[in-house]
């Protein structure tokens, strides 16, 4: 048996994933949660919204998707002709967890007179079960026209769906699922750093539960988030959600301070997502060199998770890069 080429080490390892890159006609997509290192090296780093308005759009032969697996499949679904690969195939998601597609198409079943509006962080299976894909950028003009009388099922993040429901005073039957991550945040911390820090916002993601988002100035999604950073007039500003967005909003106002707000022991590691962390420079690397691990859909499943991804992307055109979420 021979032994795995080992990827090279520092310098030489950027390099080697640029010639790979340039090699294979590839992209780099990453989201906001990757570590700085893949963030640096991306063509584009964005939210869910802008990374698969990208994949339906790029003229790439390889997507490298540095981002969790439901992000890789949906690059995949919008764009069956290219190969996509994913640096670490368990970059999983709570959210996709939480919400079987079985049980999924049964809840379906019961209520037959709702629509079902699904959030993005959701397995391929799921996605063909729904009618409407949003993302937590898109979710609130997507909601905003959808007629009233219309019966709504929202899934699987029961925060989010609530959030949007507390905002649009509009009843939906939610989905009990919840990110880990979000979850983790502490109000009782972040009591204690709004004094620390009484005159800063408190910017959060509306995957948040409830009793986070009742002290956010500002709640969107990471694009969302980035953009209240770059415009708030303070010098100090709250972070709840994932920290590793932070290294865009101090590569973009080095002279402002962004905190991470805290989990429960006071320390923000608990809210470093798991999955996303699985993804490294070697693995990306490796990614580029043997085209594995590589996403595959069947086509007749492919084709029914696009119907409602398309139905988002139509209804969502022309928000890209605004992150448009609100304050409740
Ligand atoms: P965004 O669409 O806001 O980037 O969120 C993705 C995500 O997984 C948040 O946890
Ligand atoms: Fe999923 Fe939460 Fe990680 Fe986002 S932060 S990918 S919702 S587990």
């Amino acid at each position: 048996m021979t032994a795995p080429i080992k990827p090279p080490v520092g310098d030489e390892l950027l390099a080697e994933i640029d010639r790979l890159r340039k090699e294979r006609n590839a992209v780099i997509l990453a989201h906001y949660y990757q570590t700085p290192d893949i963030q640096d090296l991306a063509d584009y780093v964005g939210d869910s919204l802008q990374l698969s308005q990208m994949a339906a759009e790029t003229d790439a032969d390889v997507i490298a998707f540095c981002g969790v697996k439901f992000m890789a499949d949906t690059a995949k679904i919008l764009s069956p002709e290219k190969i996509v690969v994913l640096p670490d195939m368990d970059a999983g998601c709570s959210l996709e967890d939480s919400c079987p597609p079985e049980k999924f198409r049964k809840f379906r079943e019961a209520h037959p007179d709702h629509i079902a509006l699904t959030y993005i962080n959701c397995s391929t299976e799921v996605k063909a079960l729904s009618d409407i894909i949003v993302t937590s950028s898109s979710a609130e003009m997507i909601l905003q026209q959808i007629p009233p009388e219309q019966k709504i099922i929202f899934g699987p993040d029961r925060h989010l769906g609530g959030y949007l429901s507390r905002k649009f005073n509009r009843e939906m039957l939610l989905w009990p699922g919840v990110c880990i991550v979000h979850e983790a945040f502490s109000e009782t911390e972040l009591m204690k750093l709004k004094e620390q820090y009484p005159g800063a916002p408190i910017a959060a993601h509306p995957e948040c539960p409830p009793s986070i988002i009742d002290h956010a100035d500002y709640v969107g999604s990471t694009s969302g988030i980035l953009q209240f950073a770059k415009t708030f007039p303070g010098d100090t500003l709250i972070v709840a959600t994932e920290p590793h967005i932070i290294h865009q909003m101090e590569k973009a106002l080095p002279e402002k301070n962004f905190i991470g707000a805290p989990g429960a022991d006071g320390n923000c590691s608990c809210n470093i997502c798991p999955y996303m962390a699985l993804n490294t420079l070697e693995k990306l690397y490796v990614a580029l060199r043997d085209l594995e691990p590589r996403i595959e859909i069947e086509e007749e499943l492919r084709v029914k998770a696009k119907r409602s991804l398309d139905a988002m992307l139509a209804m969502a055109s022309g928000t890209i890069g605004k992150g448009d979420l609100g304050k409740v």
